[in-house]
């Protein structure tokens, strides 16, 4: 069983960067299907590349690359040096849209707060990320969403707080899972559900002082917290 306090350093300002990473990531391997391998696994938006080190450390992965965006690789490399994880984790930069991977690559896609920012196109999920994973292997992906569509007060206060277009990428669960399911025909297996960390996240975020994390907190206290939501998504490849 994974150890979450061993992380605890990083729940801080400086690395968090929105509700606590770690407990989505450790809710998803916890409640994760018999058969998932990790042998060789994909971080896709790793970040910081925190996540990548909980996958190294915690799953028996033999290597991780950590894949992403927005931070760069020789930023994530020092940083994975620093754990020694050099031997594990391979860190690279890129976009999701154009993945420098062979076909049938992985054995398991991991993805956590990111999918939501790139995947909620139809054609993505099926064109640019499956074709990676190994037959037999999954992607599994932690994102925030809602409950339910916001009305009223709560649909202005929402779209305030999410600033326009950015709540666009706020999706249910079944709505995920349509779209997943739509994306893959007969090619795989999807299961969708909340996560049940929904209260610690959130706090630990707030904890870190993050400006965004006392912007977030007001806005939750306003009401959000009502509608918003953690999704998990489990897609075997069959
Ligand atoms: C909120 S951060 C989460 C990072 C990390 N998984 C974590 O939980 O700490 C979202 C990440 O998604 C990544 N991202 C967004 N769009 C992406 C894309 N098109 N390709 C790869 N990564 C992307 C960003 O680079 C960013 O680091």
């Amino acid at each position: 069983m994974s150890n979450i306090e061993n992380y605890r350093k990083y729940f801080t300002k400086e690395y968090l960067m929105g509700p606590n990473s770690f407990r989505l990531l450790e809710e998803l391997i916890r409640r994760r299907p018999d058969d998932v391998r990790f042998d060789r696994t994909l971080d896709l938006g790793c970040g910081y590349g925190l996540t990548s080190m909980f996958i190294a450390n915690e799953t028996g992965a033999g290597s991780v690359y950590a894949f992403d965006l927005w931070v760069d690789a020789s930023e994530n490399y020092s940083r994975i040096k620093e754990n020694n994880l050099e031997d594990k984790i391979i860190p690279i930069h890129g976009d999701a849209m154009d993945m420098p991977f062979a076909r049938e690559y992985f054995d398991s896609i991991v993805s956590v707060d990111s999918y939501h920012y790139f995947g909620c196109k139809e054609g993505v999920f099926a064109e640019k990320i499956l074709p990676f994973v190994k037959k037999g292997g999954y992607v599994m992906i932690a994102m925030p969403g809602i409950k339910e569509g916001p009305e009223g007060e709560l649909k202005e206060l929402f779209n305030e707080w999410a600033e326009g277009d950015d709540s666009q990428l706020f999706k249910t669960p079944a709505w995920w899972e349509a779209l997943m399911k739509k994306e893959c025909g007969d090619l795989c297996e999807v299961s969708v559900m909340e996560a049940d960390c929904f209260d610690i996240a959130w706090k630990e975020w707030f904890d870190s002082e993050h400006e965004f994390g006392i912007r977030d907190k007001e806005y939750l206290g306003k009401g959000l917290d009502r509608i918003l939501d953690f999704v998990l998504v489990y897609v075997k490849r069959v």
